[in-house]
This record gives C-alpha cells, sequence and structure tokens, in this order.
C-alpha cells in the first residue's frame, strides 16, 4: 500500500503534492518522491517521512505547475532512496508513480533487459515505465496509447500517474485493483490526483472515482474522458460531490484504523495471496521456500518464534505444518526461546513470525537461532525491517501499514501466508494428495469473499457488545485450529476495552475456568460445523448447565448450538484448516465495539505500543 497524489493547472504544484503527501502517509512512509514539470523533469526522492523529501527539496527548484508524488510502502526490493518512486524510463523523459504489485514483472524485465534496457532499482515499478517507454518508441505513439497498451500486457494491481516531457501538458492516470480519485477544479481548469481525495479535500469538492480497468488522459481547461483501459471505449464517469472531512478521509470514512484495518481484510488477504496461488496448475510460487526446498525437506523440525498476535499465528502454523506437511514443530515466545539454553541444530528451520518486523525479543531469538547454525525464516509484513534483513530467507505478507496499536490484518495475513508454505510443503513432500492441494487453493481464494460476508455481522455484534459492554470478565474457548483464535479473541477485547479476558481450549474449560462459570459470567465459543463441532457442543451445554452467557460463532445455517446458546453470529463455512482467519473477525469486531461502548482509545491504547523494540 502506497499513497500517491498528483496536480495539473495553473497553480505552484509542489505545495499541493507535498502536503497531499502528508496526508497520505498513513498508506506507508518508507519513503517519499516528487516529480515537478518545468521544462524538464526533476525528480526528488528520498528514503524516510515525507519531512525528510520536504528537507532535501529545500535544495532543488520546485517551480512547476505540474507534480506528481508519492509516499512508498516498500513491497519490491528494500526501503531506499534508489528504490523511491517516481521512477523515469531509461530515456529520462517519462517518469511514473505506482501504488500496487506488478506480478510479471520478472519476465517483462528480463525481455527489456534482452532489449538493451538498464534498471538502477529493485522496484516492479521500473519495469513498467521502461515498458511503456519501449511501446511508445516502437509504435511511435502518444504517451496515454503507450500507457493503454503497457497496461494490456500487466498482471497485477495499479494505481499510477505518469507524465512524459513530450507531452507538456497532460498526464496519464489509471487504475486496476488499488484506489485513484480524481479532483475536478472549477470549468476542469485544473486536476487533482490522490489515492483517496485527502489531497485536494481543500480545492475541489468534486471529483471521480476511477473503477478498475479505467484510465485517462488528463488535460487542464479539458473535460476529461475515462477511458477502458481495455479497448479505448469512454465510460460513463460518475463525477461525485465529496461530504467527508479531512480526518474522516485518512481513515477512509471509519472513525478509527482499527476498525478501517478490519474492514481492509478481504484487499488486504487479496494481496497476500497476489501472484502466489495458481489454481489452474495447483502450484503456489513462494520463492523464500522454492529457493531453499532440499533445507525445507530435510528439516528435523520447524520451531516458530514470535511475541503477542504473532505468537497465535504461529501456533495456527503448529496446526498447518503438523497437519498438512506432517513436520514437527514447535511454537515458542521469543522472549522465553532465547535465555532457555534450546537445543538447536543445523536441521532445524527458525521461523520468525513478527508484523513490524523490529519486536526485540523475536529478534534477538532469531540472532541465538542463527549462531546455533539454524537457518532462519522470516514472516513480516514490514518490508526491509530488520527481522526481514537479519533472517536466510523469508516471505512478506503484503497487508499494508498497519496503524492500529491492536493487530488484526497482519494477523490474517500472516495465518494465509503460513497456510501456503504449510501446503505448499505437503505438496512438496507427498504428504499432501492432488486433490487435497487442488480442494485447498480453492478455498484459500475464496477466503476473502468469505471475510466480506463474515463482515456483515458487524450490525449483530454491536447489539451484542451493548449487552456486555461492563461485564468484567469475558472467557474465549475453542478447539482445534479454532484454539487460537480464541486465545487471539480474548487478547483483543484485553488490549483495547481493559476487560479481563482468558482464551482456552474448550475441553480445558473444566480443569479450572468452569470454576468462573455463573449467570453474569460471558462465554464467547467458537462452534464451526468442522472443528470437533459435537464435542463443542456439549462444552456449550455444560456451561449453560452452570449459567453462562454464551455467544456463539457459528455455520450459516446451525441449529443445534442456535437452540442453546444466547447469542450467534454467523459466519460461511471454510477449510477447517483456513477457519482461524475467519473466526477471528467476529471477535476483532466484537472487541472494537466494547471497546468503543467504553470510551477506550482504541487505536492507541493505555500503556501498549505498535512495535516493542526493548526486552
Ligand atoms: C506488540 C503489539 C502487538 C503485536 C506484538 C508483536 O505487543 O502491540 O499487536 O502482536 O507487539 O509485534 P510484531 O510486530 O512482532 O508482530
Amino acid at each position: 500500500m502506497c499513497g500517491i497524489v498528483g496536480y495539473i493547472g495553473h497553480r505552484k504544484a509542489y505545495p499541493i503534492v507535498i502536503n497531499g503527501l502528508k496526508r497520505l502517509e498513513y498508506r506507508g512512509y518508507d519513503s517519499a518522491g516528487v516529480a515537478i514539470a518545468n521544462g524538464s523533469m526533476n525528480v526528488i526522492k528520498k528514503q524516510g517521512k515525507v519531512i525528510e523529501l520536504e528537507n532535501e527539496a529545500k535544495n532543488h527548484n520546485t517551480h512547476g505547475t505540474i507534480c506528481i508524488g508519492h509516499t512508498r510502502w516498500a513491497t519490491h526490493g528494500e526501503p531506499s532512496d534508489r528504490n523511491s518512486h517516481p521512477h523515469a524510463s531509461n530515456s529520462g523523459k517519462i517518469v511514473l508513480i505506482h501504488n500496487g504489485i506488478i506480478e510479471n514483472y520478472d519476465t517483462i524485465k528480463a525481455e527489456l533487459i534482452g532489449r538493451g534496457y538498464v534498471f538502477h532499482s529493485d522496484t516492479d515499478t521500473e519495469v513498467l515505465v521502461n515498458l511503456i517507454e519501449d511501446i511508445k518508441i516502437k509504435n511511435d505513439i502518444s504517451i496515454g496509447r503507450a500507457v493503454q497498451l503497457a497496461l494490456t500486457q500487466i498482471i497485477g494491481a495499479y494505481a499510477i500517474a505518469v507524465y512524459d516531457t513530450d507531452r507538456k501538458e497532460e498526464l496519464v492516470v489509471a487504475k486496476l485493483g488499488s484506489p485513484l480519485a480524481i479532483g475536478i477544479g472549477e470549468n476542469f481548469s485544473e486536476y487533482f490526483i490522490g489515492s483517496d481525495a485527502s489531497p485536494f479535500i481543500e480545492y475541489t469538492k468534486n471529483a471521480i472515482y476511477l473503477e478498475d480497468g479505467e484510465m485517462a488522459v488528463i488535460k487542464p481547461n479539458e473535460e476529461i474522458k475515462v477511458r477502458k483501459i481495455q479497448d479505448g471505449t469512454i465510460t460513463e464517469s460518475y463525477i461525485q460531490e465529496l461530504e467527508l472531512n479531512l480526518e474522516q478521509i485518512e481513515k477512509g470514512g471509519y472513525d478509527h484504523f482499527m476498525i478501517k484495518e478490519i474492514h481492509e481484510q478481504p484487499e488486504a488477504v487479496a494481496d497476500t495471496l497476489r501472484g502466489k496461488v495458481n489454481l489452474k496448475d495447483s502450484k503456489i510460487s513462494i520463492s523464500g521456500i522454492r529457493d531453499n526446498i532440499e533445507r525445507f525437506k530435510n528439516a528435523n523440525r520447524i520451531i516458530i518464534v514470535g511475541c503477542g498476535t504473532s505468537w497465535h499465528a504461529g501456533l495456527v502454523a503448529e496446526y498447518l505444518f503438523e497437519d498438512l506437511a506432517r513436520i514437527p514443530v514447535e511454537v515458542e515466545y521469543g522472549s522465553e526461546f532465547r535465555y532457555r539454553n534450546p537445543i538447536i541444530t543445523e536441521k532445524d528451520i527458525v521461523i520468525a513470525i513478527s508484523q513490524s518486523g523490529e519486536t526485540a525479543d523475536t529478534l534477538a531469538a532469531i540472532k541465538m537461532a542463527k549462531e546455533k547454525g539454524a537457518f532462519v525464516y522470516g514472516v513480516c509484513n514490514v518490508v526491509g525491517s530488520t527481522i526481514a534483513r537479519e533472517t536466510d530467507a523469508g516471505t512478506y505478507t503484503h497487508a499494508g501499514p498497519e496503524i492500529g496499536v491492536a493487530s488484526t490484518k497482519a494477523f490474517t495475513t500472516q495465518i494465509t501466508v503460513l497456510a501456503m508454505m504449510a501446503i505448499k510443503l505437503g505438496q512438496e513432500n507427498g504428504a499432501l494428495s492432488k486433490s487435497r492441494v487442488k480442494e485447498l487453493l480453492k478455498d484459500l481464494q475464496e477466503i476473502p469473499k468469505k471475510i466480506e460476508e463474515t463482515l456483515k455481522s458487524e450490525e449483530a455484534i454491536k447489539e451484542i457488545a451493548k449487552v456486555y459492554k461492563d461485564s468484567p470478565n469475558f472467557l474465549y474457548l475453542g478447539r482445534g485450529y479454532n484454539f487460537p483464535s480464541a486465545l487471539e479473541g480474548a487478547l483483543k477485547l484485553k488490549e483495547i476495552s481493559y476487560i479481563h479476558a482468558e482464551g482456552y481450549p474448550a475441553a480445558e474449560m473444566k480443569h479450572g475456568p468452569i470454576a468462573l462459570i455463573d449467570e453474569k459470567m460471558p462465554v464467547v465459543v467458537i462452534a464451526t460445523k468442522k472443528g470437533y463441532y459435537e464435542k463443542i457442543l456439549s462444552n456449550v451445554q455444560e456451561l449453560k448447565a452452570r449459567k453462562g452467557k454464551i455467544i456463539a460463532v457459528v455455520n450459516k445455517g446451525d441449529t443445534a448450538i442456535r437452540a442453546i446458546a444466547d447469542h450467534c453470529i454467523e459466519m460461511p463455512q471454510v477449510a477447517e484448516e483456513l477457519s482461524t482467519i475467519i473466526s477471528t473477525i467476529p471477535l476483532q469486531l466484537l472487541s472494537y465495539h466494547i471497546a468503543i461502548m467504553r470510551g477506550c482509545n482504541v487505536d492507541q491504547p493505555r500503556n501498549l505500543a505498535k512495535s516493542v523494540t526493548v526486552e
């Protein structure tokens, strides 16, 4: 997730773009850059936050009435000056900013290298700008047409803005999968672009949101025409009147980052899967595994380390790797592992899971594992983070920046990566049949849709939150793959509402927690059809017999649990191995709404930090 901004018109463009970039920093802040047209192109870019770029720009000429800018959340290539956008074509005539991921960039890059193109960054974006140049020169066509033709060769997601010094008065924009808003000045005299409308809200209230597969060549004093990329036909574009204020726009219309991030999960998981799952050939391509396949095949065991929510993702991975790939797994808290003199051999693989990639205990654990000769693999969200750099190989989750302190989309995307890894390893070592792989991959592809379906329970969950918001304690129960969901649900509630909550394996309840049950105790039970349903049903009956209040997460169409539970939250059926991803969603929503009703600061809960870089 990156932020893009642009301006073309009669005003000084740079201040508009730099302010717009500051407003889009929530989308990523690994680096920032601008290209200002004033005769030629003046490109200024800098690793770090927009303020670093602004300081650097003080030494440059920033005059000009056309400017495009970008704030980066690294996906391909570590955060650095050279990987920052805008990227220029080999001739230096075309510059481009991009938000998204180009999946087939390596094949195109190889072809372009074959034709003599030289690359100065590790990004997928630089491949696109050179592809556009190549097509433009080969066919002797306008930049608009060259962008259109180039995009028909692209697989992936993009929101782009392109400027060509051969066409001094126009900007080309296009969108597929990533957002792009176009602000329209009075009488079409000027245009603004942004990943959302926040960069231009004080200049105009009129905007067009491009739909997927659409593009436009924007010229000041000319009415905008939106076209289909596929065939160039003009589409009916609808100019919207913006009613949101600035803060609402940055949070995508949501009140808090946490709820925005909860709702981003269908897209985030789709981004995690992007380019990795090929249903037709039943293939999973994870380069970190492909390049180290012999190590994985010969591993004695996998040791997973993490903290907080990432540790919970590790527990899910234990079930996944043992179940699907038949590899023995141990899951460790980073802080315990590093101090307890564990036995580690060169045939062990240590997987570190971390959203931030900076958690001190996880980092220390992998350093120790490396010293003892283990192969260390990272599953991180933040590209170029310390853990991503310290590990021998790894896979990024591509969830986009997570700003709310309580982790939501990072968790579901971590499990998505770990599930892909387990299926891949099960396929490689023969533990999974061809037909099972096929089924699992199909189920994986359907996860974003199923998350969307689950999010529709929000109103019902709000009603439940109203009833229990003042309870001093909560118990969360689950079995199998849904035991880690119970732990994660309890952690979410503790973190943001300050209600004491415990997660337990449902069957263990009778060895202690059952003593706590009375008519005041809400018990959240994950009771999905495929996960030991009959056993859970008995557990619910035991709780009911002690007058506990049951909030059950059930599959659509459930009748048996519904007959005894006080409240039911529905989720769609999903393969048991992937059910944690779905069953976590209602629990995130429940904790969010309870916390809001209690007046808590959900994005910055007391005493907590997003990234814990101390022991
Ligand atoms: C902090 C955060 C948690 C997170 C944990 C591990 O405690 O508040 O949300 O799960 O650190 O962070 P990591 O970045 O390593 O996943």
